[in-house]
């Protein structure tokens, strides 16, 4: 079906996971919502960030999409069930990938870096007890990080003075592993390889999030078969230089008021 699959984020950073899905799915057409003007999400309440949900929702099931991505583990972490409730559309979220570091783990300690909303949400704490009982889990609140990103501040000293704090304490513990636990992290994976020891591996969702919506879409007989030119669009409500910019200039963005 030639209809696109809708992504939202709090801003730039579920591009990370728009990448991942457009190459294992480039026959899909895509539309990407960055909602940077309300970024950060996670410092909001539970409340403000389930009406932010269903406003980006609204829109992309508004512009004709298949299927919704939450690329946002705050967002998922808030709202996917709500969203799930009350809206006739497949639904695929982004939750830290706790279990593969757990399950995995020879130091039975590992670290996770994520948002104030996503660590103090019930979801995250189910699949806590659920895959890691057992495992010294180590959470910080990566404070600052998500703004730093949004202003183009990703390599900068000031990013990496707030990484060094957060992983003090986790290698202090000794983390065989880190779980970024926000979609705008992944773009720190070259400074954090540089800053961490060689044997803590960093883990993130973007492929298994890529691959279940491959799942979802195939169950569902929603895969684009059409051979016409793909469609990608990105919006942006804040500033679109920057959404262009974490793309390397590749796609087609624009700036929209939602
Ligand atoms: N990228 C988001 C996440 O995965 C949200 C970060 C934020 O806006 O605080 O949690």
């Amino acid at each position: 079906m030639s209809k696109s699959i809708g992504i939202f984020d709090s801003g730039i950073g579920g591009t990370s996971i728009f990448k991942e899905i457009h190459t294992l799915l480039p026959n899909e057409n895509f539309i990407y919502l960055a909602d940077s003007k309300n970024a950060p999400y996670g410092n909001k309440t539970k409340e403000d960030i389930l009406q932010l949900s269903i406003k980006n929702t609204e829109l992309l099931i508004n512009e004709g999409c298949k299927l919704i991505v939450i690329a946002c583990n705050t967002a998922t972490t808030n709202a996917i069930s709500y969203l799930r409730a009350n809206y006739d559309i497949p639904f695929i979220g982004i939750e830290p990938a706790i279990k593969p570091a757990a399950l995995n783990t020879q130091t039975k300690t590992i670290g996770i870096l994520a948002t104030k909303g996503t660590l103090s949400s019930h979801l995250f704490h189910k699949t806590t007890n659920l895959y890691a009982s057992g495992i010294k889990v180590i959470e910080k609140v990566g404070e600052g990080i998500v703004p730093l990103i949004e202003n183009g501040k990703l390599d900068s000293n000031e990013m990496r003075t707030l990484l060094e704090i957060y992983l003090e304490p986790m290698l202090k513990q000794h983390i065989d592993f880190l779980v970024l636990g926000c979609t705008h992290y992944p773009y720190l994976i070259p400074m954090l390889t540089k800053m961490l020891p060689e044997h803590v591996k960093i883990i993130d969702s973007g492929l298994a999030v890529a691959k279940q919506t491959q799942a979802v879409l195939t169950s569902n007989q929603l895969l684009n078969t059409s051979n016409d030119k793909t469609s990608i669009k990105l919006y942006s409500n804040g500033n679109v230089d920057m959404l262009n910019s974490i793309l390397d200039n590749q796609f087609d963005t624009s700036y929209l008021d939602f």
